[in-house]
Formats: structure tokens, sequence, C-alpha cells
């Protein structure tokens, strides 16, 4: 069983405050300023398709995950949205190898999916393949964890509580540095409990999450046919740092 296999039962309820839709408005801006004219997308790791939605009110997409479990959560997002079935394309495929039948002007993976990919031979084969799916001049936009913040912040245990009907959820992250490989491997504990039966569930499942830094964004560009147009602290217009967690490359393709 993959990571978020498991998982994807209970992703949207631990993510039920991310502001998507805010998150999708900040790509949208930043396609608008490096992409004349975009009329299609694709998105590497669109999971349960929150942001997806969003971006196809204006372009026709098409979503690669290889969790088929978030594509099931996927396709009741886009009902639910009632966006039009020939507006959206979900594909079940490895975004380090898949092979669609066209090219786009964009290319996204957000909410760090690039931090899943663990080594060099990973994160090169993902550029590679966006670079081989943009048309001229198309763009990568992702974001992901950010080395500098990373390291002065460290990674602590976190706990979040939530509620959902008769369910209470408990998520325990129990994070592990590994410094001389550049990844943090998260160890989530989750107990489900139903307040009313009083039965429960529990799941554990480790997230392998890579940390990145600028210089060796730059390099992996070289090798893989794109040049570095843009950094920043996710969600805003300033440049990555210390304080802030995510951080955004807006690759272009050469
Ligand atoms: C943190 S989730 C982000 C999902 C979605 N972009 C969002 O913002 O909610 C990471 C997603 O990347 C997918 N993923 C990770 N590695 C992948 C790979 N090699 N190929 C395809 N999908 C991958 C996972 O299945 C998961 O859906």
């Amino acid at each position: 069983m993959k990571t978020f296999d498991n998982y994807s039962k209970y992703y949207d309820i631990f993510n039920q405050e991310k502001n998507y839709s805010q998150e999708a408005e900040y790509v949208l801006k930043l396609i608008s300023q490096h992409v004349a004219k975009c009329n299609s997308l694709v998105e590497f790791g669109c999971g349960t398709g929150k942001h997806a939605v969003h971006f196809a009110k204006h372009y026709t997409i098409c979503g690669v995950d290889f969790s088929p479990t978030m594509l099931e959560q996927a396709s009741l997002t886009i009902k639910e949205h009632k966006i039009d079935d020939d507006k959206v394309k979900l594909i079940c495929d490895n975004i380090q190898s898949v092979k669609l039948d066209q090219k786009y002007d964009v290319c996204v993976s957000i909410f760090h999916v690039m931090s899943y990919m663990q080594n060099n031979d990973q994160v090169l084969a993902v550029l590679k393949n966006a670079r081989r799916h943009l048309n001229e001049s198309g763009v990568f936009i992702f974001d992901c964890w950010y080395g500098p913040a990373v390291l002065k912040q460290r990674p602590t245990q976190r706990i979040k509580k939530l509620t959902k009907g008769d369910n209470e959820y408990i998520r325990l992250a129990d994070p592990e540095l590994a410094i001389d490989q550049n990844i943090v491997k998260v160890h989530y504990h989750i107990f489900e409990l139903n307040s009313k039966t009083s039965q429960y569930n529990t799941y554990e499942e480790t997230h392998i999450m890579r940390y990145y830094f600028e210089p060796e964004i730059q390099l992996f560009c070289q090798l893989s046919g794109f040049e570095l147009v843009e950094s920043h602290a996710w969600l805003t217009e300033e440049h990555p740092g210390e304080d802030n967690w995510g951080a955004c490359f807006v690759l272009r393709a050469i």
C-alpha cells in the first residue's frame, strides 16, 4: 500500500481549514504574470482535487495522482462543484513517468508534492517529465518545504484535533529529521473515535518529506531544461526566508 492510500480517508478532514481558494488564486496570479496565453493546465499530484476545481473555471485541466483513493475523492469534489466533465481529466499514474497524450501551457504541483520526491533521481524525473509535457515557454509552478526555514525552526511534534459529525479525529505528527539527507520522516498516528458508539480506529503512516535549497533548484533546472524565473515565500511576493516553511518556485521551459 502506497502513502496516501489510507491517509486519503482523513485527508480532507485534516485539511478542512486549508484555504484552497486563496491558494488557487495565488497560483492563478503567478500564471497570469508568466504565461501570455494559458489555455491548458496539468496538475501533478492533484490529490482530492481541491485546487483543480478552481483551475477548471479558467482552463481545461488534467490532474495526475498515483493514489486511486485520493482520485476517487477528487471525482466527488469535481461533481460537488458541478464542473463539466470535459473540463477535467483525472489520470492515475506516477508523475515521474506518466506519459500524457498532449502538452500543456502550465504544470502546477501544489501542497508539497515535490517534497515527496526523496532523492535527486526522483526530483529530476518529475522535472524532466513536467518539461516534456509543456509547450514552448510553458511554466512549472510548485511549492515545497524550504531548507533554511526547516533548519531554523526545526520540525516539532504537532497534534491536530477535529470533529466531523459524530466522529472525533486526533492526529499526532511525530517528525524525525535526517539532516544529512535533507529529509524529515513524519510519522503520523491517527485516532478516530465515534462518540456515539465509542468505536475507534487507529492507524499509522510515515511521510518522507524533502526540503530544498535554492541553489539545488537552480541546478535541477539546468539538468531538466528549465530556467528558474522566480521564487517566493509561499503565498507572498517576498523572497523565501527562514520564517516561512513553504517556498514557491516558478520555472520556465527553455
Ligand atoms: C500533500 S498531497 C497534495 C494534494 C493536493 N495537491 C492538495 O493540495 O491537496 C500530495 C499528493 O501527491 C501525490 N503524490 C506523491 N507522490 C506522487 C507521485 N510520485 N506520483 C503521483 N502522485 C504523487 C499523493 O498521492 C498526494 O495526493
